[in-house]
């Protein structure tokens, strides 16, 4: 048996880790459960299961292309948004071709540029713990296909702002495709921050990806969508598609999900969670922490080597937080009592 030389040297995908008892803040999930009429949708749709689901997902293509006020040939739905990022790069870059991105940034990205053999080019982070945008321009080849810019940032929360944003597109060849990943704009309240939709028809190469399992709180049913300014992407991320990979479940439950009465109450939890991220990070700065601003469901700790003994503390409290060994400690915002529970530790651990 001969398997690629390649995997011995892939970093592994950590999932944050569930121990009963304790209280999870390590995936970046929603605390609260679906809707009861999503609930009731995805009881409706398990009726069929028999059955492979639509496999252009069309009902739901139409609904965020309706939403948006986009053309449905610019909507691509995913398993998951992490899938869209994989048929990306599939669709894009050949072997030795280069994908940049932000490092520390959202850590499936190597693993997806390892495995479909193209080379990854990690631009690192300011001090500030946000994207560097002037040098990761700097960093395009004649070998660049493809760059991701995570806006807010995972694991740190940080968001580029419009001008900067815009300028760096502007910097980029035509020719480039550019993934604007904001798996969690539905969290952001700085007005600077842009809403990555609006620069689709300046930016014919820039494409948008979304999700429902952050906001939408569907991070089991395995959803998300992309919106391209150029249709052809949207046409190359169908070619890339796994057949089928989206269920019947996961559509039916994300249009329950934009229903409107669903819809208000699902942007009420979000709401509820950012009022929550700003009096957490607040609480945490007056323990003695240093901690980024975050537009997202989490914070970011920049504990260096301290990072795997705070972790570790806050286990043994029973709350499970996502270290990055070395270099610090994403916590996501739960509920009011988690969140109780999180600043508790942070304290007797400061
Ligand atoms: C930045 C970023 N992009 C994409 C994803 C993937 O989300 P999905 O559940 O839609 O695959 C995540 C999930 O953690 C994320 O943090």
């Amino acid at each position: 048996m001969t398997l690629r030389p390649m995997l011995a040297a892939l970093p592994a995908y950590v999932p944050g880790r569930t121990v009963p008892g304790a209280i999870k803040l390590a995936s970046n999930e929603t605390p609260y459960p679906p809707l009861p009429s999503v609930l009731a949708r995805i009881g409706e749709a398990a009726a069929d299961v028999n059955r492979y689901p639509d496999n252009a997902s069309v009902a739901l293509t139409e609904a965020l292309a309706a939403k948006y006020g986009v053309d449905v040939e610019r909507v691509r739905v995913g398993c998951g948004s992490v899938s869209l990022c994989t048929q990306l790069v599939q669709a894009v870059a050949d072997a030795d071709e280069e994908v940049v991105y932000a490092w520390r940034s959202f850590e499936a990205y190597p693993i997806i540029a390892a495995v479909s053999g193209a080379s990854s080019i990690q631009v690192p982070l300011t001090d500030g713990h946000v994207h560097d945008l002037t040098a990761m321009a700097e960093r395009i080849t004649g070998k660049t296909r493809l760059i991701f810019v995570c806006n807010p940032n995972n694991p740190t929360g940080t968001a580029v702002g419009r001008d900067e944003l815009v300028r760096f597109l502007r910097a980029v060849p035509p020719d480039v495709v550019v993934a604007l990943d904001e798996a969690y704009r539905e969290f952001v309240t700085d007005p600077d921050v842009p809403d990555g939709l609006t620069l689709l028809t300046e930016f014919p190469n820039l494409v948008v990806l979304r999700t429902f399992s952050k906001a939408y709180g569907l991070a089991g049913l395995r959803v998300g969508y992309a919106i391209a300014g150029d249709p052809a992407v949207a046409a190359a991320l169908r070619q890339t598609q796994v057949p089928f990979a989206v269920t019947s479940i996961a559509q039916a439950a994300a249009l329950a999900s934009l229903e409107p009465e669903a819809e208000k109450e699902l942007l009420e939890r979000v709401a509820a969670i950012a009022g929550e991220r700003e009096r957490v990070l607040g609480a945490l700065r007056e323990l003695g922490y240093d901690v980024p601003l975050s537009q997202a469901n989490f914070v970011w700790l920049p504990l260096g080597d301290a990072t795997t003994g705070w972790a570790a503390g806050c286990e043994e409290r029973k709350v499970i937080v996502r270290a990055f060994a070395g270099s610090g400690v994403r916590v996501t915002i739960g509920t009011p009592e988690e969140n109780a529970r999180l600043l508790s530790a942070a304290r007797e651990l400061a």
